[in-house]
């Protein structure tokens, strides 16, 4: 029995609803553990596209999916999402979609926070997705939050409400210039949330529980990537939640010692949307060529996400920080066509080569990367399904991605629809 954590290894957007998808074939739940839905997730499936934010990427799978207490949830968007999938003929009740009594809530006044400040910060911004993330993790720190077991009880989510929507309130109109709510709307349209999400509210890590006792596995699934983590990111530029395999058993409420593999998503390249630093970006036309050829689009806000170089001293940070067993490298179909590719397998600063990844942003920002070249290939290597049959020179970057890193790649995606995939080892089989 096997029970795994997902997690991105880059800034996000690494292919992780995609293996997700894939993987959750041979799991029998697939459980969120952080963010909300500033995460946008991508499946394709028999030709047909399903983005989902908040929901599991087990859903399609059929496969049981639960939202952990570790995560900020807007009511608004998860209603929408089951619309959505509903309306997409995927089944999704109170029988397979769980959400823990612990998780927290989002509130229309979050979401104000987050635009009003990120308005007020101007070219300092963070490029927020605006979806009221750092402002609900920040209530949920000082005690302030209000969570789904709140929202059930009538009485206290109205008092909750009021007392936290006055100094909310103030801090738009009188701090942020910003537009206020109204507490009595806001109750009015949470009592509707309330009605249709009470049937999926559970204590979820009694469900898990009952999953491992009876020998199942669980598949856990991150949101967001290692250095959008908020203590071992590229901290202010990094969303607020821990991102790390260690907060799969926070945010959904399990023992470390149920976890036997850590598979790190690694896309073939480097992509990162918002601000913040970003040591091998490109400039040049081979930047545009993989954000064109790569469709490397936001999934959430639809914004251009910055395109760079693979790099081997994030990666080794991500290795280091999840503690990987395996690597599941995605997009390599995109590098198609290069005559040369690189690697960063260090940064240059002043007199100093940096191995590891520097905290302080003002060093992050003078870094050079240093490179090292490999002979790319022309082939489309999207319809091959084995190691054996990729060309030389794939195979050649892969084995040197496996030996900066010190981790072998048990899982190559080279498109997006689910059977663009090859599998050597799958830890649930
Ligand atoms: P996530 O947030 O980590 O789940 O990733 P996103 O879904 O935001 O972004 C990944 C994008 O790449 C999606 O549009 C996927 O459909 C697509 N994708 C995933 N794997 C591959 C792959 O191997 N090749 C190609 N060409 N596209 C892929
Ligand atoms: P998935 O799960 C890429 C980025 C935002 C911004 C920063 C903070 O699809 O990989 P936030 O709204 O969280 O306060 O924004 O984090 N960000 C992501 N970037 N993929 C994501 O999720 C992201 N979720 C947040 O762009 O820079
Ligand atoms: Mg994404």
């Amino acid at each position: 029995m096997a029970n795994i954590v997902i997690v991105g290894t880059q800034w996000g957007d690494e292919g992780k609803g995609k293996i997700v998808d894939m993987l959750a074939a041979d799991a029998d739940a697939v459980v969120r553990f952080q963010g909300g839905n500033n995460a946008g997730h991508t499946m394709v499936v028999r030709g047909e596209q399903i983005i989902s934010h908040l929901v599991p990427s087990g859903i399609l799978q059929g496969k049981l999916c639960m939202i952990g207490n570790g995560l900020v949830v807007d009511p608004a968007v998860l209603t929408e999402e089951i619309d959505y999938l509903v309306g997409k003929g995927i089944k999704v009740d109170a029988d397979n979609l769980k959400i823990s009594e612990r998780a927290q809530l989002i509130m229309p006044y979050h979401k104000l926070v987050d635009h009003a400040r990120e308005l007020m910060k101007g070219d300092k911004k963070i490029g927020t997705t605006g979806r009221g993330i750092g402002p609900a993790y920040e209530d949920k720190a000082t005690r302030r939050g209000i969570r789904f077991v709140d929202l059930l009880d009538p009485e206290i989510f109205r008092e909750k409400v009021e007392v936290i929507m006055k100094e909310k309130n103030f801090y738009l109109e009188h701090f942020l210039n910003a537009e206020t709510a109204d507490p009595e709307a806001v109750i009015s349209e949470y009592a509707k949330y309330a009605e249709r999400l009470a049937p999926h509210v559970c204590n979820i890590s009694v469900v898990m529980d009952e999953i491992l006792t009876s020998g199942k596995q669980l598949l856990f699934e991150g949101a967001q990537g290692t250095h959008l983590d908020i203590d071992h990111g590229t901290y202010p530029f990094v969303t607020s939640s821990n991102t790390v395999s260690g907060n799969a058993c926070c945010g959904a409420g399990i023992g470390p010692g149920k976890i036997s593999d850590v598979y790190g998503i690694v896309k073939a390249y480097t992509t990162r949307v918002g601000a913040g630093p970003f040591p091998t970006e490109l400039f040049d036309d081979v930047g545009d060529s993989i954000q064109k050829k790569g469709a490397e689009f936001g999934a959430t806000t639809g914004r251009k996400r910055r395109c760079g170089w693979l790099d081997t001293v994030i990666l080794e940070n991500a290795v280091r920080l999840n503690g990987l067993t395996g690597l599941v490298v995605t997009k390599l179909d995109v590098l198609g066509g290069l005559d040369e590719l690189k690697i960063c397998t260090a940064y240059q600063y002043g007199d100093e080569t940096l191995r590891h990844f520097p905290a302080n942003l003002n060093v992050l920002g003078k870094c050079e990367p240093v490179y090292e070249s490999l002979p790319g290939w022309s082939e489309d290597i999207s319809g091959i399904r084995t190691f054996e049959d990729l060309p030389e020179n794939t195979r050649n970057y892969l084995k040197r991605i496996e030996e900066l890193t010190g981790v072998s790649v048990q899982i190559i995606s080279v498109g997006p629809g689910r059977e663009e995939t090859i599998v050597l080892k799958n830890p649930l089989k």
